[in-house]
């Protein structure tokens, strides 16, 4: 079982068992191509910014990441019995040229608008300012209000880079000894 982060624990809310935000590893693959088969087919466009057959590939290129020292990829896990369902996920990864993170975010339909985005882009940003990153970036369709509100609230702003379908917004970390 993969470690759980500092303060990864979210309060049950109206979930039937505690919520785990936690790094994925590779023996994850097969429940978060899972989850991502899940989605509804909104939820899925918005988070792959258009229709994506490759779930599979998806969920092992996510995974991939934990063996790469600059990315990693957030579960979020409904823990019922002894067995964990992913009902969340985040990828972070950095680039180096840019030096900045970009993410990507989902949450499962049922479990939206119950404070677990915001959750979870807090616990990417810890992790990312661990690694002594300085700025995270991130591009969203216009119309996707949910990221945007989303972002808005965890304290990103419009960066103005965006065009007539995109927004880019970005949020300066704070040093390491300040972040906590
Ligand atoms: C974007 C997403 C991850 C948000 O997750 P979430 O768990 O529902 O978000 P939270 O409950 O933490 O909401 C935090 C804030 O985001 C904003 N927000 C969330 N859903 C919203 C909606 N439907 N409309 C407008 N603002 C919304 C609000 O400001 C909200 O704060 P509030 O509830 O106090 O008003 C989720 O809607 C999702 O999975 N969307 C589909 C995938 C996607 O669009 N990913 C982004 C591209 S990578």
């Amino acid at each position: 079982m993969s470690q759980l982060l500092r303060d990864a624990v979210v309060k049950p809310d109206q979930a039937n068992g505690p919520i785990c935000i936690r790094p994925a590893d590779v023996s994850d693959m097969e429940r978060l191509s899972i989850y991502f088969t899940g989605l509804s087919m909104t939820t899925r466009n918005k988070r792959f910014m258009g229709a994506r057959a490759d779930i599979a590939r998806v969920a092992a290129e996510c995974v991939a990441r934990a063996g790469h020292p600059d990315h990693f990829t957030l579960l979020a896990e409904l823990r019922q019995e002894g067995y964990g369902t992913i009902i969340g996920e985040t990828i972070y990864v950095y680039d180096a040229a840019t030096r900045h993170g970009e993410f990507a975010i989902s949450v499962a339909d049922v479990f939206q608008r119950r404070g677990l985005g915001l959750q979870m882009m807090n616990a990417m940003e810890r992790r990312a300012s661990d690694l002594g990153h300085e700025m995270i970036a991130a591009e969203t369709a216009r119309a996707n209000a949910e990221m945007r509100g989303l972002a808005k609230k965890a304290g990103f702003a419009d960066t103005g880079l965006g065009d007539w379908q995109s927004v880019h917004f970005a949020k300066r970390l704070p040093p390491v000894a300040s972040a906590r």
